[in-house]
């Protein structure tokens, strides 16, 4: 597969190169803004629709920012696209699903398996909301620049799903230190006993190799928004 990157030159984008040519794909484009990217066949700081016309799909690291012009890009370009930029607001998910009438979309706050399952326990979690109490804490670098994490949101808004509306469920705590890549955890609280599920990612290839796992799957797909539980419930 050959792919171009926005955000290339950043952290998720260095390693997208990286590990694309470690695994068979082709990190034919990297897209920056200010930074040039090193490991991709071509670089630009425009968005040069010449450059994609060869390419199966487009993957998004980037930031919020540009979130707009990256999805408007995609689409008149008339390529798959993976989005893994977090800290976007609830009404430019609302941009990426118009963008899934046209082209086959997947926008993921995190593009490990790890995740994936911690989140399918979310639900026998939820059983227990009589006996225990609740909290979601996320630990990252310092550089991140949102907090709480995509990832922490997106667990809580899933666990707050399975319990009832009222329901006193505390916000996630972000943490922020040194070089740490992303920890997530739940920790279950009861009178005597405390249980924690805790995810740790220990390298950023573990993401870079997700998001072009899901690359390879979505360009085969038809237009339409699709999440990492449909890739898992196809793939694994
Ligand atoms: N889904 C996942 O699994 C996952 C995993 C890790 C991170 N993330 C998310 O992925 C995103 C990138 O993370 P990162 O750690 O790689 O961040 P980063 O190192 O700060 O990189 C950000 C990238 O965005 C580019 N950029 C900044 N402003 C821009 C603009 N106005 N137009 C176009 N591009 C612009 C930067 O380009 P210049 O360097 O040229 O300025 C850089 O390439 C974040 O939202 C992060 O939370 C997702």
């Amino acid at each position: 597969m050959k792919y171009a990157v926005f955000g290339a030159s950043g952290r998720m984008g260095t390693q997208l190169a990286q590990v694309g040519r470690e695994s068979g794909n082709v990190p034919a484009v990297g897209f920056y803004h200010k930074n040039q990217p090193k490991g991709y066949e071509r670089i630009s700081n425009s968005l040069d629709s010449y450059l994609v016309k060869s390419i199966d799909c487009l993957i998004d690291f980037s930031l919020p920012v540009a979130f707009k012009n990256h999805i408007s890009f995609a689409v008149e370009n008339n390529k798959p696209l993976v989005s893994g930029v977090t800290g976007i607001e609830e009404t430019q998910i609302i941009e990426l699903y118009q963008a899934a009438k046209t082209i086959p979309v997947l926008w993921s706050p995190n593009f490990s398996l790890g995740i994936c399952l911690f989140k399918s326990f979310l639900a026998q979690c939820a059983r227990l909301r009589n006996h225990f109490d609740f909290q979601i804490e996320e630990i990252h670098h310092t550089q991140k620049k949102d907090a709480p994490s995509g990832t922490a949101k997106y667990l809580q808004e899933t666990l707050k799903k399975k319990l009832p509306p009222d329901y006193p469920l505390p916000e996630p705590i972000a943490i922020r230190g040194g070089g740490i890549i992303g920890e997530h955890s739940l920790r279950l609280f009861g009178k005597y006993e405390t249980i924690t599920i805790e995810h740790s990612a220990r390298d950023r290839k573990l993401f870079a190799l997700g998001a072009l796992e899901v690359a390879n799957w979505l360009i085969t797909q038809q237009p339409g928004f699709y999440s990492m539980d449909d890739f898992f419930e196809k793939n694994l």
